[in-house]
């Protein structure tokens, strides 16, 4: 079920259903980044993938490292002033609106996510200092059309000016069969001329015997999880202008300082893509 918060509705947080008995990407990814909001379970599968991939939490901060260098460029070089982030993840440093609104005081963020324990901390995300605002919304990515017409979101956010989408780690959360590249497109075709997208995704091509098997790890914790090529990851960019230096290794879009000595450690696929 939908349900959305904005700042004044915060306190309002109904009692949710946790599910702590099976493993969750957001807890799993959270136990990654070294946070507390995590349960055996998540920490079981999560111990489970880091076998497979002894850097994969290494990996994660490089992906979570990339939402803020993206986000940083959005709302400074390309003056992107509102952001909608789908698959939020728990609160955690550097969420969307922090990085945004330091750079620009009055950026307004839209956070979704599907998992009841992000749902529990979105009054973590509401804490938006000057002129910037944010809100939340409970919805799962496969209704983007509900989201998109959500009253939280068009309370918070302008869709007729440019916006900056993030689908950071997500999208492989999404089977085949449920067309991510569909959702997607609904997402982007929806806002305006001017707007970007970034996207993160793990790549299936930079160690097929290692994801093979986290993907097989992931069944057994009944997660869906599916790695995709570099080429499968470049189509949701569509016809969107791909930023310099296009569909790459997340620790090569952009580096904060010396380029990293081996780009491919990280196995997720990054990019930012602007709407002509
Ligand atoms: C790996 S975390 C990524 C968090 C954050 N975007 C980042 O990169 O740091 C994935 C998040 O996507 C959420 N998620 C998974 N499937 C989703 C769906 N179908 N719709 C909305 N959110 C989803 C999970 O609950 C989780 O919080």
């Amino acid at each position: 079920m939908r349900r959305g918060l904005d700042e004044s509705a915060a306190d309002s947080v109904e009692p949710v259903d946790l599910r702590v008995g099976i493993p969750h990407s957001a807890r799993m990814y959270d136990y990654w980044l070294g946070g507390k909001t995590n349960f055996p379970p998540d920490r079981a599968l999560g111990e489970a993938f880091e076998e497979a991939i002894p850097s994969i939490k290494v990996m994660a901060r490089e992906n979570r490292r990339f939402l803020g260098r993206a986000v940083r460029h959005l709302a400074g070089e390309a003056g992107i002033r509102q952001f909608l982030d789908i698959g939020t993840g728990i609160p955690t440093e550097g969420n969307t609106h922090e990085v945004a609104q330091a750079v620009a005081a009055d950026s307004r963020v839209v956070y979704v996510d599907n998992d009841p324990i992000v749902l529990a901390h979105a009054r973590a995300l509401m804490d938006s200092t000057g002129s910037g605002r944010t809100a939340y919304i409970h919805a799962d990515l496969l209704e983007s059309e509900a989201i998109l017409t959500d009253p939280v979101l068009t309370r918070t956010l302008d869709l007729s000016r440019p916006v900056g989408l993030t689908l950071v780690a997500v999208l492989m959360l999404v089977a085949d069969e449920d067309d991510p590249w569909g959702r997607a497109r609904i997402l982007m075709d929806a806002l305006a001329p001017g707007s970007y997208v970034a996207i993160t995704h793990p790549g299936r091509d930079f160690d097929p015997i290692a994801m093979a098997a986290v993907v097989e790890a992931a069944g057994k914790g009944q997660m869906t999880l599916v790695p995709r090529t570099r080429d499968e990851v470049a189509r949701f960019f569509g016809d969107w202008e791909l930023l310099e230096p296009g569909v790459v290794p997340v620790m090569a879009w952009r580096p904060d300082g010396e380029p990293p000595a081996d780009p491919t450690a990280a196995y997720y696929w990054s990019g930012v893509a602007r709407k002509r």
